[in-house]
This record gives C-alpha cells, structure tokens and sequence, in this order.
C-alpha cells in the first residue's frame, strides 16, 4: 500500500500528515508495509524542508519531520500511489483535474477517507499562528490513527 499526502505548498499540512502517519504505523503491527510521500499542487517550495513552525509542532509531539524535502505533484504519482489522500477541497479539485480517467476514484479527502470528518478540510495554517499548527496536527493524527485502524482491518 502506498499513500500520498497532497496540500497546496507541501511545508506544512501535508507534511505534518506524513510525519503523523509514519509514526503511527511505525508503533503498528503494519511497520514497514506501507510507504508514505508527500507533495504540493504548487512547486514554490520545491526542495525546501518543511515550515519552521511545522516541524516544531510535529518535535513537541515526538515526530522529527525536518528531513522531508518539498516536491510537487507530479503524473507518475497517479500510477505510483493507491490513494492520493487531500488536505482539502481545493486540493481535491486541483488534483483530480490532473487525475488520468480512471485514477480519479483514488483522490480523495485525508479526513473524509479516515472516517474521522467526513468531507472535512484541513485549513491552511500558513499565515496563522502557532495554534493553528497544533490543530492541523490534532486533524492529521486523529486522521493518521484511524487510517492505521482501517489499514489494520483489511
Ligand atoms: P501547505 O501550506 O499547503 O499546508 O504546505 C502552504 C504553504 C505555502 C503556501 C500556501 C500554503 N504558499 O502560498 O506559499
């Protein structure tokens, strides 16, 4: 099983969701049986880690993210992941448009495939503030536990 996380920058949103997930399954019986990636509809910040502020709300919950490298989406991703999972409606509809026909079913919302908010957005912390980054970080974990949950019963 192979996953991608999609926002708009790839700094902050989804990368703190691939982090949360990797975390998640990495204390799961599905260790090392599902790859995470992450990447942005936009390539502003192509090869740039992640937001100062979003790898320190991810180092205050145990997670080091500041290895990940910013990439943007790329048409390989449709035939390379099995679901291209999004922060939000926006990024929904940017990345279906891209889709092939017939990869379409497999961009869907983080939250609405989780189960834990169904049609749910992750708002765009970036020009908010440090409470902004802690609850895109409770929205990804929540998302990323169910996920494990899920994966865990197939
Ligand atoms: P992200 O946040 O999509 O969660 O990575 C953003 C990062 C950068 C920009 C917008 C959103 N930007 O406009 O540069």
């Amino acid at each position: 099983m192979k996953l991608l996380m999609v926002c708009l920058g790839n700094i902050c949103r989804s990368p703190m969701a691939e982090g949360a997930l990797r975390a998640r399954l990495e204390a799961s019986r599905l260790a090392g049986r599902v790859e995470v990636d992450s990447a942005g509809t936009g390539g502003w910040h192509a090869g740039e880690a992640p937001d100062r502020r979003a790898i320190a709300c991810a180092r205050g919950h145990g997670v080091d993210i500041s290895g990940q490298r910013a990439r943007q989406l790329r048409p390989t991703d449709f035939d390379d992941f099995d679901w291209l999972l999004c922060a939000d409606e926006n990024n929904l509809r940017d990345v279906v448009q891209r889709a092939p026909a017939g990869r379409r079913d497999r961009v869907v919302l983080l939250l609405d495939w989780a189960g834990t908010q169904p049609s749910g957005e992750i708002p765009d912390p970036y020009t908010g503030g440090p409470e902004d980054f802690q609850q895109v970080w409770r929205l990804v974990d929540s998302a990323a536990q169910a996920v494990v949950a899920r994966l865990c019963a197939m």
